[in-house]
């Protein structure tokens, strides 16, 4: 196992009607703007809770963050907190919404350009306090000191981290999830499958914790997941899926292993260029990879292939072709498409995507680094 230092701040209120119990983690005397998305927490109750447990505070609002947040919407609030004095964000919603609101709570702290923060890496000294309602389990954003924002202007979507923008806290209630179309039901399976995959299925260093942690998270996503889509949804599936969420990238189980983020890397750039979700590049670009990378990953693969597919490894080869062929059945399963050819991306996108990975500086992923451009070149292409 590798050294580490673990620290997950995040207070984490779980469960049903906990949105009414917040209001005790957001100090009285803080003037509150509350940050959501395109509306959709005005037509399912969540607003009105929200208002509910700010009954007593002083607070304002910010709409519009948009999916995969963009830098000039973001840049609106950081104008509004500035002419009104805000000291607190409430961030409802997604990971756009939260992610966005991350920026937003350092930029508005931010001694020069924010856009620095992404493109350049510049340190963030001070942010703005920050909640999270999470309205969609998916990316785990509600706990870690992850974001990713994107530039509709340059095709960027880049991230950034800093423990200054870490949520205070986070209310995690399963019944949010009833109002969530079917598109986002599925995202908030896969992307959290694919947060252990990039932190387990790398090669075997003697962390069994991390290892078993990760194997039961993959297994409960993958129990639990399709059960989300029954018209019969029972609140214990919506719990067990949004916790795994949860856990799948709140710095638990990437303790002291090491992490790949490959997939990711090349997902983003999919997104930036052809606005495909998050999770759907993920899903497209996972199988390719794990194949790219079976020989770098043979020891994984191998106990993946046992412990969580349940194959009989004795025929190795097979059994790593079969469990990557049963990642993608498992996607397929829950309605996603693996395909970029499936969402009327063309063979240009090779050349494309290879072109972004270099402008960001993305020659070297995986946890060896050895996913060179040419290497991402043929996983793109195999993703056709
Ligand atoms: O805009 P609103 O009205 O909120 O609607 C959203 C949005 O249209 C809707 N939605 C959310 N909760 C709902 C709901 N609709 C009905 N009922 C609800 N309860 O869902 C749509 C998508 O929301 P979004 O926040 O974009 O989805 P997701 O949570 O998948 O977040 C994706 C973003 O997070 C980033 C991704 O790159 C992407 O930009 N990620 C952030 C990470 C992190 N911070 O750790 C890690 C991830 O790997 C990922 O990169
Ligand atoms: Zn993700």
């Amino acid at each position: 196992m590798l050294n580490f230092s673990f620290h997950n701040p995040t207070q984490i209120l779980f469960g049903e009607g906990q949105i009414g119990a917040m209001s005790d983690s957001i100090p009285a005397d803080a003037k509150v703007l509350v940050i959501y998305g395109g509306g959709s927490i005005k037509s399912n109750g969540i607003y009105q809770q929200v208002s509910e447990a700010l009954a007593n505070h002083n607070w304002g609002e910010f709409s519009g963050i948009e999916p995969n947040p963009s830098y000039q919407t973001c840049m609106q609030a950081v104008e509004l907190i500035r002419q009104e004095g805000y000291t607190y964000l409430l961030a409802v919603g997604g990971g756009s919404v939260i992610d966005g609101s991350k920026f937003i709570a350092a930029a508005a702290e931010f001694d020069g350009e924010p856009w620095d923060i992404l493109a350049k890496g510049a340190e963030i000294k001070s942010a703005l306090d920050l909640g999270v309602v999470l309205t969609l389990p998916a990316t785990g954003s509600e706990s870690n000191s992850f974001s990713v924002v994107s530039n509709k202007e340059t095709n960027d979507k880049l991230p950034f981290a800093s423990p200054k923008v870490q949520p205070k806290f986070a209310v995690l209630d399963p019944q949010v999830m009833a109002s969530l179309p079917e598109r986002q039901l599925i995202n908030g399976v896969v992307d959290p499958f694919v947060h252990v995959m990039e932190q387990y299925l790398t090669y075997p260093i003697d962390a069994k914790v991390q290892d078993r942690f990760a194997e039961g998270l993959l297994l409960t996503l993958m129990e639990e997941g399709p059960k989300l889509f029954s018209e019969q949804v029972d609140y214990k599936v919506r719990a067990n899926v949004m916790w795994s969420a949860t856990m799948a990238l709140n710095g638990l189980i990437g303790s002291g292993v090491p992490q790949d983020w490959g997939t990711h890397m090349i997902g983003h750039e999919l997104t930036a260029v052809y606005g495909l979700d998050h999770a759907q590049t993920l899903a497209v670009v996972l199988p390719r990879m794990m194949h790219e990378q079976r020989d770098a990953k043979r020891g994984k693969l191998l106990q993946y292939a046992e412990r969580v597919m349940g194959l009989d490894i004795s025929d190795e080869e097979q059994a790593i072709d079969l469990a990557i062929e049963k990642t993608e059945a498992f996607f397929q399963s829950l309605g996603m498409k693996t395909r970029l050819s499936d969402y009327g991306v063309g063979a240009d996108a090779a050349d494309k995507i290879v072109a972004q990975l270099e402008r960001h500086g993305m020659v070297a992923l995986g946890e060896h680094q050895q996913v060179d451009l040419a290497k991402s070149r043929a996983i793109l292409a195999a993703c056709l």
